[in-house]
Protein backbone atom coordinates (compact mmCIF):
# COMPACT_ATOMS: atom_id res chain seq x y z
CA UNK A 1 0.00 0.00 0.00
CA UNK A 2 1.71 3.36 -0.98
CA UNK A 3 1.70 6.66 1.09
CA UNK A 4 -1.57 7.89 0.56
CA UNK A 5 -3.32 4.27 1.51
CA UNK A 6 -4.13 3.20 -1.99
CA UNK A 7 -3.44 -0.51 -2.93
CA UNK A 8 -1.04 -0.74 -6.15
CA UNK A 9 -2.80 -3.12 -8.34
CA UNK A 10 -1.72 -4.86 -11.50
CA UNK A 11 -4.34 -6.62 -13.55
CA UNK A 12 -3.56 -9.69 -15.75
CA UNK A 13 -5.98 -11.05 -18.70
CA UNK A 14 -7.79 -7.66 -21.16
CA UNK A 15 -10.29 -9.76 -22.55
CA UNK A 16 -13.55 -9.62 -22.34
CA UNK A 17 -14.13 -8.93 -18.70
CA UNK A 18 -10.47 -7.91 -17.70
CA UNK A 19 -10.83 -3.89 -18.80
CA UNK A 20 -14.11 -3.63 -16.53
CA UNK A 21 -11.48 -4.68 -13.73
CA UNK A 22 -9.13 -2.06 -14.83
CA UNK A 23 -12.30 0.49 -14.79
CA UNK A 24 -13.46 0.16 -11.56
CA UNK A 25 -9.97 -0.21 -9.91
CA UNK A 26 -9.27 3.33 -11.88
CA UNK A 27 -12.31 4.67 -10.37
CA UNK A 28 -11.91 3.51 -6.68
CA UNK A 29 -10.38 5.86 -4.03
CA UNK A 30 -8.61 2.92 -2.62
CA UNK A 31 -6.57 1.54 -5.07
CA UNK A 32 -4.59 2.55 -8.20
CA UNK A 33 -4.15 0.40 -11.51
CA UNK A 34 -0.27 0.45 -11.74
CA UNK A 35 0.31 -2.15 -14.55
CA UNK A 36 -1.85 -4.03 -16.81
CA UNK A 37 -0.62 -7.01 -18.85
CA UNK A 38 -2.31 -9.76 -21.35
CA UNK A 39 -0.33 -11.93 -23.94
CA UNK A 40 -2.24 -10.47 -26.68
CA UNK A 41 -0.16 -6.60 -27.98
CA UNK A 42 -3.49 -5.44 -29.32
CA UNK A 43 -5.07 -5.61 -25.89
CA UNK A 44 -2.55 -3.89 -24.17
CA UNK A 45 -2.75 -1.28 -26.52
CA UNK A 46 -6.66 -0.73 -26.85
CA UNK A 47 -6.51 -0.53 -22.66
CA UNK A 48 -3.43 0.96 -21.98
CA UNK A 49 -4.18 4.11 -24.07
CA UNK A 50 -7.24 4.62 -21.71
CA UNK A 51 -4.40 4.60 -18.92
CA UNK A 52 -1.77 5.71 -20.03
CA UNK A 53 -0.54 5.65 -16.15
CA UNK A 54 -0.28 2.05 -15.92
CA UNK A 55 2.61 0.19 -16.83
CA UNK A 56 2.14 -1.88 -19.82
CA UNK A 57 3.84 -5.77 -20.11
CA UNK A 58 3.35 -8.90 -21.91
CA UNK A 59 5.35 -10.95 -18.77
CA UNK A 60 3.83 -11.70 -15.95
CA UNK A 61 7.03 -12.94 -13.98
CA UNK A 62 8.39 -8.56 -14.62
CA UNK A 63 5.26 -7.64 -12.29
CA UNK A 64 5.71 -10.83 -9.32
CA UNK A 65 9.14 -8.48 -8.99
CA UNK A 66 8.31 -5.24 -8.60
CA UNK A 67 8.10 -4.19 -5.07
CA UNK A 68 5.70 -1.24 -6.20
CA UNK A 69 2.87 -3.86 -6.56
CA UNK A 70 0.37 -4.85 -3.77
CA UNK A 71 -1.66 -7.03 -5.40
CA UNK A 72 -2.40 -8.89 -8.63
CA UNK A 73 -5.87 -9.16 -9.99
CA UNK A 74 -6.61 -12.49 -12.60
CA UNK A 75 -8.91 -12.17 -15.54
CA UNK A 76 -7.25 -14.75 -17.39
CA UNK A 77 -9.23 -18.22 -18.87
CA UNK A 78 -10.04 -20.42 -15.93
CA UNK A 79 -7.33 -23.55 -16.50
CA UNK A 80 -4.63 -20.69 -16.41
CA UNK A 81 -6.01 -19.52 -12.65
CA UNK A 82 -4.05 -21.71 -10.59
CA UNK A 83 -0.59 -20.78 -11.73
CA UNK A 84 -0.81 -17.68 -12.04
CA UNK A 85 -2.40 -16.78 -8.92
CA UNK A 86 -0.08 -19.42 -7.25
CA UNK A 87 3.16 -17.52 -8.94
CA UNK A 88 1.65 -14.14 -7.81
CA UNK A 89 0.70 -15.79 -3.75
CA UNK A 90 4.86 -17.20 -3.79
CA UNK A 91 5.90 -13.57 -4.76
CA UNK A 92 4.06 -12.09 -1.91
CA UNK A 93 1.12 -10.72 -3.88
CA UNK A 94 -2.62 -10.06 -2.89
CA UNK A 95 -4.56 -12.06 -5.32
CA UNK A 96 -8.07 -11.28 -6.36
CA UNK A 97 -8.54 -14.11 -9.45
CA UNK A 98 -12.31 -13.96 -11.34
CA UNK A 99 -14.38 -16.93 -10.83
CA UNK A 100 -14.52 -19.62 -10.73
CA UNK A 101 -10.85 -19.40 -8.34
CA UNK A 102 -9.66 -22.40 -10.17
CA UNK A 103 -10.19 -25.26 -12.33
CA UNK A 104 -10.66 -28.19 -9.56
CA UNK A 105 -11.04 -28.18 -5.59
CA UNK A 106 -7.21 -29.41 -5.53
CA UNK A 107 -6.05 -26.46 -7.14
CA UNK A 108 -8.56 -24.37 -5.36
CA UNK A 109 -7.16 -25.83 -1.84
CA UNK A 110 -3.42 -25.31 -3.27
CA UNK A 111 -4.03 -21.31 -3.34
CA UNK A 112 -5.92 -21.18 0.27
CA UNK A 113 -2.99 -22.89 1.92
CA UNK A 114 -0.40 -20.80 0.02
CA UNK A 115 -2.35 -17.59 1.22
CA UNK A 116 -2.50 -18.57 4.52
CA UNK A 117 1.26 -19.44 4.88
CA UNK A 118 2.17 -16.22 4.06
CA UNK A 119 -0.22 -14.43 5.35
CA UNK A 120 -2.38 -12.88 1.83
CA UNK A 121 -5.14 -12.30 0.77
CA UNK A 122 -7.25 -14.56 -1.92
CA UNK A 123 -9.94 -13.63 -2.89
CA UNK A 124 -12.44 -15.26 -5.91
CA UNK A 125 -14.45 -12.51 -8.23
CA UNK A 126 -18.19 -13.36 -6.95
CA UNK A 127 -19.71 -10.59 -7.79
CA UNK A 128 -23.14 -11.46 -7.15
CA UNK A 129 -22.06 -11.86 -3.61
CA UNK A 130 -22.37 -7.72 -3.99
CA UNK A 131 -25.87 -7.14 -5.60
CA UNK A 132 -27.88 -5.02 -3.99
CA UNK A 133 -30.70 -7.60 -5.14
CA UNK A 134 -29.02 -10.10 -4.06
CA UNK A 135 -28.57 -9.05 -0.66
CA UNK A 136 -31.95 -7.94 -0.71
CA UNK A 137 -32.89 -11.06 -1.70
CA UNK A 138 -30.61 -13.27 1.08
CA UNK A 139 -32.58 -10.07 3.73
CA UNK A 140 -35.59 -11.37 3.07
CA UNK A 141 -35.22 -15.16 2.97
CA UNK A 142 -32.79 -14.90 6.11
CA UNK A 143 -35.38 -12.66 8.18
CA UNK A 144 -37.68 -15.46 7.66
CA UNK A 145 -40.61 -13.18 5.51
CA UNK A 146 -40.18 -15.78 2.75
CA UNK A 147 -41.03 -18.35 5.16
CA UNK A 148 -39.56 -22.04 4.42
CA UNK A 149 -37.85 -22.29 1.20
CA UNK A 150 -39.80 -24.31 -1.09
CA UNK A 151 -37.54 -23.99 -4.10
CA UNK A 152 -35.44 -22.02 -6.18
CA UNK A 153 -35.71 -21.83 -10.38
CA UNK A 154 -33.19 -20.09 -12.11
CA UNK A 155 -32.68 -19.00 -16.27
CA UNK A 156 -29.12 -17.65 -17.15
CA UNK A 157 -28.92 -17.81 -20.83
CA UNK A 158 -27.75 -15.74 -23.53
CA UNK A 159 -26.19 -15.85 -26.72
CA UNK A 160 -22.36 -16.72 -26.32
CA UNK A 161 -19.64 -16.24 -25.46
CA UNK A 162 -18.20 -19.52 -25.61
CA UNK A 163 -15.26 -20.25 -24.03
CA UNK A 164 -12.27 -22.14 -25.27
CA UNK A 165 -11.58 -24.02 -22.14
CA UNK A 166 -14.36 -24.62 -20.07
CA UNK A 167 -18.01 -25.77 -20.05
CA UNK A 168 -21.25 -23.62 -19.92
CA UNK A 169 -21.46 -24.95 -16.24
CA UNK A 170 -17.73 -23.85 -15.50
CA UNK A 171 -18.74 -20.07 -16.91
CA UNK A 172 -22.23 -19.48 -16.32
CA UNK A 173 -22.77 -22.16 -13.11
CA UNK A 174 -20.61 -20.44 -10.42
CA UNK A 175 -22.71 -16.82 -10.70
CA UNK A 176 -25.79 -19.29 -9.71
CA UNK A 177 -23.80 -21.45 -7.15
CA UNK A 178 -22.06 -18.80 -5.32
CA UNK A 179 -25.55 -17.06 -5.00
CA UNK A 180 -27.32 -20.07 -4.19
CA UNK A 181 -24.45 -20.32 -1.36
CA UNK A 182 -24.94 -16.85 -0.07
CA UNK A 183 -28.87 -17.21 0.25
CA UNK A 184 -29.37 -20.58 1.49
CA UNK A 185 -26.26 -20.86 3.85
CA UNK A 186 -25.90 -24.51 2.59
CA UNK A 187 -24.11 -26.37 0.18
CA UNK A 188 -26.35 -29.23 -1.85
CA UNK A 189 -26.28 -32.95 -1.13
CA UNK A 190 -27.26 -34.17 -4.35
CA UNK A 191 -27.68 -33.10 -7.61
CA UNK A 192 -29.10 -34.01 -11.48
CA UNK A 193 -27.91 -32.55 -14.59
CA UNK A 194 -28.27 -33.02 -18.32
CA UNK A 195 -26.14 -31.52 -20.65
CA UNK A 196 -25.58 -30.99 -24.48
CA UNK A 197 -22.69 -29.85 -26.67
CA UNK A 198 -24.25 -28.45 -29.57
CA UNK A 199 -21.87 -26.60 -31.34
CA UNK A 200 -18.10 -27.45 -30.26
CA UNK A 201 -17.91 -31.23 -29.77
CA UNK A 202 -17.41 -32.21 -26.09
CA UNK A 203 -17.56 -28.44 -24.78
CA UNK A 204 -21.48 -28.42 -22.99
CA UNK A 205 -23.00 -25.25 -24.12
CA UNK A 206 -26.60 -25.80 -22.37
CA UNK A 207 -27.39 -27.48 -19.09
CA UNK A 208 -30.00 -28.43 -16.82
CA UNK A 209 -29.31 -28.49 -13.28
CA UNK A 210 -31.37 -30.02 -10.56
CA UNK A 211 -29.55 -29.08 -6.88
CA UNK A 212 -31.48 -31.21 -3.32
CA UNK A 213 -30.55 -29.31 0.42
CA UNK A 214 -30.98 -30.80 3.45
CA UNK A 215 -33.16 -27.96 4.61
CA UNK A 216 -35.27 -29.65 1.88
CA UNK A 217 -34.81 -27.03 -0.41
CA UNK A 218 -34.64 -27.88 -4.36
CA UNK A 219 -33.31 -25.89 -7.06
CA UNK A 220 -33.43 -25.90 -10.50
CA UNK A 221 -30.77 -24.23 -12.52
CA UNK A 222 -31.28 -23.74 -16.70
CA UNK A 223 -27.57 -22.50 -17.87
CA UNK A 224 -26.61 -21.76 -21.54
CA UNK A 225 -24.33 -19.79 -24.62
CA UNK A 226 -27.42 -20.34 -27.08
CA UNK A 227 -30.56 -18.55 -26.13
CA UNK A 228 -31.71 -15.66 -28.27
CA UNK A 229 -32.51 -13.28 -25.62
CA UNK A 230 -30.72 -13.00 -22.23
CA UNK A 231 -32.57 -14.00 -19.24
CA UNK A 232 -31.14 -13.65 -15.70
CA UNK A 233 -34.36 -14.62 -13.70
CA UNK A 234 -34.58 -16.51 -10.83
CA UNK A 235 -37.47 -17.49 -8.43
CA UNK A 236 -37.53 -18.15 -4.85
CA UNK A 237 -40.94 -19.50 -3.82
CA UNK A 238 -41.37 -19.64 0.35
CA UNK A 239 -44.06 -20.80 2.38
CA UNK A 240 -45.10 -17.70 3.48
CA UNK A 241 -43.92 -15.28 0.23
CA UNK A 242 -42.53 -15.30 -2.85
CA UNK A 243 -39.86 -13.65 -4.89
CA UNK A 244 -38.88 -12.89 -9.03
CA UNK A 245 -35.29 -11.47 -8.82
CA UNK A 246 -34.57 -10.94 -12.43
CA UNK A 247 -31.32 -8.99 -12.75
CA UNK A 248 -32.08 -6.86 -16.30
CA UNK A 249 -35.21 -5.54 -14.82
CA UNK A 250 -35.49 -1.58 -13.51
CA UNK A 251 -37.16 -3.15 -11.18
CA UNK A 252 -34.94 -6.15 -10.28
CA UNK A 253 -36.77 -7.70 -7.17
CA UNK A 254 -40.55 -8.39 -6.72
CA UNK A 255 -41.68 -9.66 -3.61
CA UNK A 256 -45.47 -11.49 -3.84
CA UNK A 257 -47.37 -11.84 -0.93
CA UNK A 258 -48.43 -15.25 -2.28
CA UNK A 259 -48.82 -18.63 -1.86
CA UNK A 260 -51.22 -21.61 -0.35
CA UNK A 261 -52.39 -22.62 2.87
CA UNK A 262 -52.93 -26.24 3.66
CA UNK A 263 -55.64 -26.20 6.82
CA UNK A 264 -54.74 -29.47 9.40
CA UNK A 265 -57.89 -31.91 7.78
CA UNK A 266 -60.29 -32.45 9.99
CA UNK A 267 -61.57 -35.86 10.30
CA UNK A 268 -62.26 -37.60 6.84
CA UNK A 269 -62.72 -34.27 5.38
CA UNK A 270 -60.81 -33.21 2.15
CA UNK A 271 -57.88 -31.31 2.01
CA UNK A 272 -59.18 -28.13 1.16
CA UNK A 273 -55.94 -25.68 -0.44
CA UNK A 274 -56.51 -22.14 0.13
CA UNK A 275 -54.42 -19.64 -2.36
CA UNK A 276 -53.10 -16.43 -1.28
CA UNK A 277 -52.79 -13.19 -4.00
CA UNK A 278 -52.02 -10.36 -2.21
CA UNK A 279 -49.77 -7.33 -2.78
CA UNK A 280 -46.96 -7.67 -5.00
CA UNK A 281 -43.91 -4.96 -3.78
CA UNK A 282 -40.97 -4.00 -5.77
CA UNK A 283 -38.86 -2.49 -2.71
CA UNK A 284 -36.06 0.19 -3.96
CA UNK A 285 -32.44 -1.19 -4.64
CA UNK A 286 -29.19 0.62 -4.35
CA UNK A 287 -27.44 1.01 -7.94
CA UNK A 288 -23.86 0.87 -6.56
CA UNK A 289 -21.83 -1.22 -9.15
CA UNK A 290 -21.68 -4.39 -7.32
CA UNK A 291 -18.01 -4.72 -9.01
CA UNK A 292 -17.02 -1.38 -7.02
CA UNK A 293 -18.24 -2.74 -3.96
CA UNK A 294 -16.17 -6.47 -4.74
CA UNK A 295 -12.84 -4.42 -5.32
CA UNK A 296 -13.78 -2.28 -2.42
CA UNK A 297 -13.63 -5.11 -0.05
CA UNK A 298 -10.77 -6.37 -1.52
CA UNK A 299 -8.34 -3.43 -0.81
CA UNK A 300 -10.63 -3.16 2.74
CA UNK A 301 -9.18 -6.98 3.43
CA UNK A 302 -5.94 -6.28 2.56
CA UNK A 303 -5.22 -2.94 4.46
CA UNK A 304 -7.64 -3.84 7.71
CA UNK A 305 -7.46 -7.98 7.67
CA UNK A 306 -10.76 -9.74 7.75
CA UNK A 307 -12.24 -11.79 5.49
CA UNK A 308 -13.55 -10.69 2.29
CA UNK A 309 -17.60 -11.17 1.50
CA UNK A 310 -16.12 -13.52 -1.74
CA UNK A 311 -14.38 -15.38 0.40
CA UNK A 312 -11.93 -18.52 -0.61
CA UNK A 313 -14.41 -20.51 1.24
CA UNK A 314 -17.19 -19.52 -0.53
CA UNK A 315 -14.68 -19.76 -3.55
CA UNK A 316 -14.06 -23.81 -2.67
CA UNK A 317 -17.47 -24.27 -1.66
CA UNK A 318 -18.85 -22.98 -5.45
CA UNK A 319 -15.69 -25.40 -7.24
CA UNK A 320 -17.04 -28.60 -5.25
CA UNK A 321 -20.87 -28.01 -6.17
CA UNK A 322 -19.82 -27.83 -10.02
CA UNK A 323 -17.54 -31.21 -9.42
CA UNK A 324 -20.81 -32.37 -7.82
CA UNK A 325 -22.69 -31.42 -10.82
CA UNK A 326 -20.23 -32.78 -13.20
CA UNK A 327 -19.90 -36.33 -11.54
CA UNK A 328 -24.14 -36.71 -11.87
CA UNK A 329 -23.99 -35.24 -15.33
CA UNK A 330 -25.55 -37.25 -17.99
CA UNK A 331 -24.89 -35.68 -21.66
CA UNK A 332 -27.14 -35.82 -24.34
CA UNK A 333 -27.49 -39.28 -25.91
CA UNK A 334 -27.54 -40.97 -22.66
CA UNK A 335 -23.41 -40.84 -22.63
CA UNK A 336 -22.23 -40.33 -19.13
CA UNK A 337 -20.26 -36.75 -19.63
N1 LIG B 1 -17.25 -11.79 -12.36
C1 LIG B 1 -17.89 -11.75 -13.51
O1 LIG B 1 -19.03 -11.32 -13.59
C2 LIG B 1 -17.20 -12.26 -14.76
C3 LIG B 1 -17.72 -11.96 -16.03
C4 LIG B 1 -17.06 -12.45 -17.16
C5 LIG B 1 -15.92 -13.22 -17.04
N2 LIG B 1 -15.45 -13.50 -15.80
C6 LIG B 1 -14.23 -14.34 -15.62
O2 LIG B 1 -13.11 -13.61 -16.08
C7 LIG B 1 -12.13 -14.52 -16.59
C8 LIG B 1 -11.73 -14.10 -17.99
O3 LIG B 1 -12.85 -14.23 -18.85
P1 LIG B 1 -12.93 -13.45 -20.25
O4 LIG B 1 -14.26 -13.75 -20.81
O5 LIG B 1 -12.51 -12.04 -20.07
O6 LIG B 1 -11.79 -14.25 -21.10
P2 LIG B 1 -11.05 -13.75 -22.41
O7 LIG B 1 -10.58 -14.99 -23.09
O8 LIG B 1 -11.88 -12.77 -23.16
O9 LIG B 1 -9.77 -12.95 -21.86
C9 LIG B 1 -8.69 -13.55 -21.23
C10 LIG B 1 -7.42 -12.75 -21.55
O10 LIG B 1 -6.34 -13.28 -20.80
C11 LIG B 1 -5.17 -13.24 -21.59
N3 LIG B 1 -4.19 -14.21 -21.06
C12 LIG B 1 -4.27 -15.57 -21.08
N4 LIG B 1 -3.20 -16.12 -20.46
C13 LIG B 1 -2.43 -15.09 -20.02
C14 LIG B 1 -1.21 -14.99 -19.31
N5 LIG B 1 -0.55 -16.09 -18.92
N6 LIG B 1 -0.71 -13.76 -19.04
C15 LIG B 1 -1.34 -12.64 -19.44
N7 LIG B 1 -2.52 -12.66 -20.12
C16 LIG B 1 -3.05 -13.86 -20.40
C17 LIG B 1 -5.66 -13.53 -22.98
O11 LIG B 1 -4.74 -13.07 -23.98
C18 LIG B 1 -7.00 -12.80 -23.00
O12 LIG B 1 -6.87 -11.48 -23.52
C19 LIG B 1 -12.75 -15.91 -16.50
O13 LIG B 1 -12.35 -16.52 -15.31
C20 LIG B 1 -14.25 -15.62 -16.44
O14 LIG B 1 -14.97 -16.64 -15.76
C21 LIG B 1 -16.06 -13.03 -14.67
Amino acid sequence: VDCVGQVRVAVVGLGYWGPNLVRVIHELPEAEVVAICDLRGERLEHVGRLYPGAERTRDLTSLLEDPKIDAIVVATPVTTHFEIAAAALEAGKHVLVEKPMAACSEEALALVALADAKGLVLMPGHTFVYSPSVNLVRDLIRSGDLGEVYFVSSSRVNLGIHQPDVSVIWDLGPHEFSILRYWLGENPESASAVTRSCVIPGVPDVAFVTLEYASGTVANIELAWLSPSKLRRTTVAGSRKMVVYDDTSNEPVRVFDAGVDLPEPRGFEQYRLSYRTGDIVSPAVSTVEPLMLELADFCRSIVSGGEPRSSASLGIDVIRTIELVERVTVAAGGRSA
